[in-house]
């Protein structure tokens, strides 16, 4: 994990607890950060103490446990905690809670402490837990989406058994995660003001018939990753992935896409709609579509809707796409919009891989180009070069090192 400089010893984790039957699973929070040599400080809601007791989370390794403003000798604690944390972790964050954090209620030491932490900039993570009907309640929705606007990082919910019996989404993500998004947000020094960073990740399909596509090998790792790091480093994230990629967790809205048309679109309404500092174009984009499906004499198949018949071949006529990446600046309703773009090579020659990197820079309009090439990537294995206009490479050994060099690029180009 990378740590910031800042961080001189291991952040302190303030964590905020609401009641709901995963308590018992955010306490493995407190073991796990304490094992790591975290202090952690723990804010509870009268509930909790029907679910957890303050012993068994003393026990596990919290070296405090608030859960009352008005506590004999603890007057100013609610502002004390709010300034001691180095990030506020609400876990789990039931309905009640969300829906009073969005409203501004104050009224007890988990709510009290949670606006005296607001604005200091330092990362505020919600992890909610509930019925998948809580869940979908129309305030639960809207207070997510307010908390997000407000710079809120708020965890997606787990589908599956639910512990009142149902079957549906509403579970908390399991501390693994947890921990995981925690660390990301620790990672970054925080720029304070984010930039907006408009990301495409994942690949487009090309439908043959209803049922059958031309696609591509991309997953959407790499920009899922980016995605959430950027957003995790302060900036305000958009993503736009394949509808099958790996979806990120912390971005501010999320859209997705299925064909070229499907992305082109969308590119076209975001940029001209809102305002990105920075587009981010990973995504692997087709560079065809099936124009016509003939039969073997070369007699046109009807249509491609349906389901064409088996049991004879078939030739694909194949028509290019144009190529968006040279488009965007041009939908964009910010003039001064940067853009990123990929170019994966296939060659050793490094003086082909920078003639393929220059092509970009002259032809394509774009302003930093992230290279890889496909004699370097095997499953162990996904390094990057950075490369700005004066063609100087900065490697990457991984996804995380490009998020950490494109938060730095970021600022220069
Ligand atoms: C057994 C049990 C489990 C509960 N689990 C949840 C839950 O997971 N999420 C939730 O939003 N509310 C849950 N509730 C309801 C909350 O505990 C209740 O709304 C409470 O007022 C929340 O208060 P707090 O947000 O101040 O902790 C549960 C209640 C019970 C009795």
């Amino acid at each position: 994990m990378f740590v910031s400089e800042k961080l001189k010893k291991p952040p302190g984790m303030l964590l905020l607890m609401s009641g709901s039957i995963a308590c018992a699973k955010a306490s493995s929070l407190i073991s796990e950060w304490s094992r790591r040599g975290h202090a952690v400080r723990v804010v509870c809601t009268r509930s909790v103490a029907e679910f957890v007791g303050p012993a068994t989370l003393q026990g596990l390794g919290a070296e405090m446990v608030l859960d009352n403003v008005f506590a004999e000798g603890q007057a100013m604690e609610h502002i004390n905690l709010a300034r001691w944390a180095d990030i506020i972790v609400a876990a789990p964050a039931t309905s009640n809670l969300i829906n009073k954090l969005a409203s501004g209620i104050a009224d007890d030491a988990v709510t009290t402490v949670w606006q005296a932490a607001y604005g200091r900039d330092k990362p505020m993570l919600l992890v909610p837990a509930m019925n998948t009907r809580m869940w979908r309640y129309p305030a639960t929705r809207e207070s997510v989406h307010r908390l997000q606007q407000w710079g809120i990082h708020v965890l997606p919910v787990g589908k599956g058994e639910l512990a009142c019996g149902e079957h549906g989404e509403g579970r908390m993500l399991e501390p693994a995660d947890i921990l995981q998004t925690v660390d990301r947000l620790l990672a970054f020094d925080r720029p304070g003001s984010g930039r907006r960073v408009l990301i495409t990740g994942g690949g487009t399909r090309e439908s043959i018939d209803s049922v059958r596509y031309i696609g591509n090998l991309s997953s959407g790792r790499t920009a899922s990753k980016l995605a959430d790091e950027l957003a995790a480093a302060g900036h305000v994230v958009t993503w736009l992935g394949a509808d099958d990629a790996v979806q990120p967790v912390l971005p501010e809205l999320l859209e997705s896409f299925y064909s070229f048309k499907d992305l082109e679109q969308q590119l076209r309404t975001l940029l001209r709609k809102r305002h990105y500092d920075v587009v981010i174009h990973a995504a692997a984009v087709s560079d065809f579509h099936v124009s016509s499906v003939e039969g073997e004499k070369g007699d046109l198949v009807a249509g491609q809707q349906g389901k064409l018949c088996s049991g004879t071949g078939l030739l694909l006529r194949l028509g290019p796409n144009p190529k968006l990446l040279r488009r965007l600046k041009s939908w964009s309703l910010n003039p001064a919009v940067r853009v990123v773009g990929f170019k994966l090579t296939h060659t050793e020659d490094q003086q082909q891989r920078i003639a393929a990197v220059r092509d970009q820079f002259e032809n394509a309009g774009v302003d930093v180009v992230v290279h890889n090439d496909l004699f370097e990537i095997d499953p162990g294995r996904h390094p990057f070069s950075v490369f700005t206009p004066a063609l100087e490479p900065i490697s990457c050994d991984d996804g995380s090192a490009l998020a950490r060099t494109l938060n730095r690029v970021m600022e220069t180009v």
